[in-house]
């Protein structure tokens, strides 16, 4: 029995070390990889601990795990590289965000992500698995270059090449009453999607200062707090008039909702310029909202969506508005969003940060009758 629970215990204890490893320094790829870097360095994975992203700062601030058990479980995918993220991981360990650790700020970090070996996938939120070897880097270019500082592996890993590399943490994430609180595909139909193709799209500039190269990927990852403008063409808007009124059609042809986190709230607004005059019709909003008892509820309190009006993935929305247009008239619309939904902002103390407050203009068109 006593060895029994001793190899028990000694096997426990090699999972939990498991999520331990050692990562090189980001700033240890500049020299090289300097317009990657930089990219990447205003990036909200460079950025996504409580202390430099204010909008998930003030949701920690007020979640559970943070005021009353003092466990920095979002570590998973906000600071996976800590050199505690086992104690992150386990109940009853006390771990919080530090800003003080260096480990912590390096956020999601260059070595990190390249060391993806493999995703295991889970109901609650899927896991990365992560090489043994420190300075093997998982790619997918073949050009046949070696690096003086690090090996170069670009053949072996089925989620580089496919573009899927991302799933371990952008998958879906669960709450504790099986809620998917945000997720880019709840049943990890992934086979049609490339995050890759979408968020990185090459652009110019040399992927290393050793080798010249005409282009990279983009590693300051398009999304809804910065480089949007990158992701438009994904998104298709047009009008169509009709007798006594008209329909504004949006074609969202990403494979996932137009926006994910349930924090945004998106929003399109539609005017329409005659001769002089500006007429601001009725605007359409898309949220999901979630709550318990029919009232909306922080993301780890609810257990049910109570609306859901996004526009979901590959969907034409129809938004009708009962005007009619004459000859001459020009319709104006601008789809844009809110990361923090106007309604949560004073909740959360955010009434004060433009990155919770602003209106962020995603797509504006004209269209003229
Ligand atoms: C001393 C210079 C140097 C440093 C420092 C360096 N690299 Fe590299 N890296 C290279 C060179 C050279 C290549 C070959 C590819 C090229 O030049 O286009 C390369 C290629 C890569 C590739 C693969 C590109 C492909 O072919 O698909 C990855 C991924 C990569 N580096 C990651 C990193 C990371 C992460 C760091 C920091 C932890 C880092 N590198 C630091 C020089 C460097
Ligand atoms: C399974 C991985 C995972 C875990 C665990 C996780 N997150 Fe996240 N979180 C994400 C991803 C991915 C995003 C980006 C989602 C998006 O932009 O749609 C995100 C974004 C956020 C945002 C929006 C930030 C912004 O700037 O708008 C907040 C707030 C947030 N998370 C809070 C938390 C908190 C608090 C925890 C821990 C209690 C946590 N998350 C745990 C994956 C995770
Ligand atoms: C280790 C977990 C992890 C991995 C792997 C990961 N992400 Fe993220 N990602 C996050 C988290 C956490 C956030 C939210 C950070 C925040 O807002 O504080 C995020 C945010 C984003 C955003 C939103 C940026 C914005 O401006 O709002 C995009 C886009 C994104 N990730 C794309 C990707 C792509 C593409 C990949 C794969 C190449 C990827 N992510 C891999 C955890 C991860
Ligand atoms: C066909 C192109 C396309 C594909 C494929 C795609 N996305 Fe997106 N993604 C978009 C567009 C368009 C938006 C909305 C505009 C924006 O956020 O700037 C978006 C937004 C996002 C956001 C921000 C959402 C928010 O609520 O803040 C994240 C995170 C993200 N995508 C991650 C991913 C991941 C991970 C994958 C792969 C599983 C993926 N995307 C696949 C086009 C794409
Ligand atoms: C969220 C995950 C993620 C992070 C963080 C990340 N990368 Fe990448 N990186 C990728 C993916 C995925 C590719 C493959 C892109 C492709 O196939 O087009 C890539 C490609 C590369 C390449 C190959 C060159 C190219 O143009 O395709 C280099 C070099 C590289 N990354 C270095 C870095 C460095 C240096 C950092 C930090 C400053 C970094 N990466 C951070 C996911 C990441």
């Amino acid at each position: 029995m006593k060895i029994l629970s001793l190899i028990f215990l000694f096997t426990l204890s090699l999972v939990a070390n498991d999520a331990v490893h050692e990562f090189a320094k980001s700033e240890e790829c500049q020299a090289c990889h300097t317009q990657i870097y930089s990219e990447y360095y205003g990036s909200m994975h460079a950025n996504a601990t409580p202390d430099k992203d204010v909008i998930h700062g003030a949701v920690w601030a007020k979640h559970p795990a943070n005021t009353k058990a003092n466990r920095y479980l979002c570590g998973k995918c906000h600071t996976p590289a800590a050199n505690n993220l086992d104690k992150m991981l386990t109940k009853g360990e006390k771990a919080p965000a530090d800003v003080n650790n260096e480990t912590h700020q390096e956020a999601i970090s260059c070595a990190y992500c390249h060391r993806i070996k493999s995703i295991e996938l889970h109901a609650d939120s899927n896991t990365n698995i992560i090489d043994k070897t420190p300075n093997k880097y998982y790619a997918t270019r073949k050009r046949g270059l070696d690096s003086p500082f690090h090996k170069i592996e670009t053949e072996s890993n089925e989620h580089m090449r496919n573009g899927n590399v991302c799933i371990g943490c952008h998958s879906h994430r669960m709450n504790k009453n099986n809620l998917n609180v945000c997720s880019t595909n709840i049943a990890n139909e992934m086979d049609g999607a490339n995050c890759v193709s979408c968020h990185m799209p090459k652009v110019k500039g040399s992927t290393s200062s050793i080798n010249e190269s005409k282009a990279h990927s983009f590693h300051g990852f398009a999304g809804s707090h910065f480089n949007s403008e990158m992701l438009t063409q994904y998104v298709d808007i047009s009008v169509l008039r009709n007798i006594d009124n008209f329909i504004v059609n949006i074609d969202n042809k990403t494979s996932h909702a137009l926006l994910l986190h349930p924090m945004r709230l998106a929003v399109l607004r539609i005017s329409v310029k005659r001769d002089s005059e500006t007429i601001e019709l009725e605007k359409e909003i898309f949220v999901r909202v979630l709550g318990k008892d029919a009232k909306p509820a922080m993301p780890w309190v609810a257990d049910t969506t109570i609306k859901d009006t996004m526009i979901k993935a590959n969907e034409k929305r129809a938004v009708k508005r009962e005007f009619k247009l004459l000859k001459g008239d020009r319709v104006d619309v601008v789809l844009g969003w809110f990361l923090v939904n106007p309604k949560a902002v004073k909740k959360l103390g955010l009434d004060k940060e433009e990155v919770a407050t602003k209106f962020n203009v995603f797509k504006k068109q004209s269209f003229n009758f």
